[in-house]
């Protein structure tokens, strides 16, 4: 059976009740990037990226899966051949939806050495002098991808897409790169490309269909279409 591919982006959690980052009031309105999403910025205030970390995870914890996750879900149990899911969320809602899935922007659930690569189960309040369980060195950071640097999975992902038949793309403004090239190579893969989002983002015109909505509508009614 045909190999699905379905990237999410923020969208997908909005309606879990977790800011977006470019709809208006999104996070980047209300933090700098430069000041807590890059290498740069954690070398120059470590504090502040670890409150920024701290702060998105607490957000985050209480939210609860909706009916867009848990239909990805079903669709990964339900479908007969290869359903990829490829997230730019550091959330674990598509988890907590029944769904198995490729973080490529890390994830909020686990910390990360930066001297010996270490990872292990985020604790409440990441700091900067917890010392890695591993090396013992207080080399501790977010396991979370910052702009500049290079995104998880990426040598899977572009295998994954090189084999897609149908490439869907859900709540994601394709504002940032690789991301928001992925319905290129699967347009040249000879996919099949339908986009699921709450309005027009940057890369619908390089989509077969579009269809614009909220996720917890446009996603169950397609997967519905789907498995039918
Ligand atoms: P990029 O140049 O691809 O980012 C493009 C978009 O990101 C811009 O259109 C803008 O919307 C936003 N952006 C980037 N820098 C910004 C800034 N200083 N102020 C406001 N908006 C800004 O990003 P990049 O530097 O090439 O980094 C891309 C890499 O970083 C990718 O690997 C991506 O996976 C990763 N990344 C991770 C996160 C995260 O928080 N997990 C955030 C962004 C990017
Ligand atoms: N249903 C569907 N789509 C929605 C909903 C909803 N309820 N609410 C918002 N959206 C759409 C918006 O229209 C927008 O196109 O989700 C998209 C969110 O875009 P962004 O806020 O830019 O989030 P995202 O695309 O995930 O950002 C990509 O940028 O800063 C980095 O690491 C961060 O992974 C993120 C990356």
């Amino acid at each position: 059976m045909r190999p699905i591919t379905i990237l999410t982006g923020a969208g997908i959690s909005a309606e879990s009740g977790i800011a977006t980052f470019r709809d208006p009031g999104g996070i980047w309105a209300q933090y700098d990037i430069e000041d807590v999403a890059t290498p740069q910025a954690f070398a120059r205030n470590p504090e502040l990226v670890f409150d920024f970390y701290n702060m998105r995870r607490e957000k985050v914890r209480g939210a609860k899966p909706n009916a867009a996750h848990h239909a990805l879900g079903r669709l990964q149990k339900s479908w007969p051949g290869p359903v990829h899911i490829i997230t730019q969320n550091v959330d674990d809602l598509h988890e907590k939806g029944g769904a198995k899935v490729i973080h490529m922007h890390g994830q909020h659930s686990t910390a990360l050495c930066a001297a010996c690569g270490h990872r292990w189960p985020a604790p409440p309040a990441m700091d900067l002098h917890d010392p890695c369980p591993d090396c013992r060195q207080p080399a501790t950071r977010p396991d979370v991808v910052w702009f500049g640097e290079m995104p998880y999975h990426m040598e899977r992902i572009g295998e994954i897409l090189e084999r897609t038949a149908l490439f869907v793309s859900i709540g994601t403004s394709g504002a940032v790169y690789p991301a928001a090239g992925f319905v290129r190579l699967a347009r040249a893969a000879g996919a099949e490309t339908l986009e699921l989002n709450l309005e027009p983002s940057e890369i619908t015109p390089l989509f077969d269909t579009s269809r614009h909505g909220p996720a917890t509508e446009l996603v169950p009614a397609w997967v519905e279409e789907v498995v039918a």
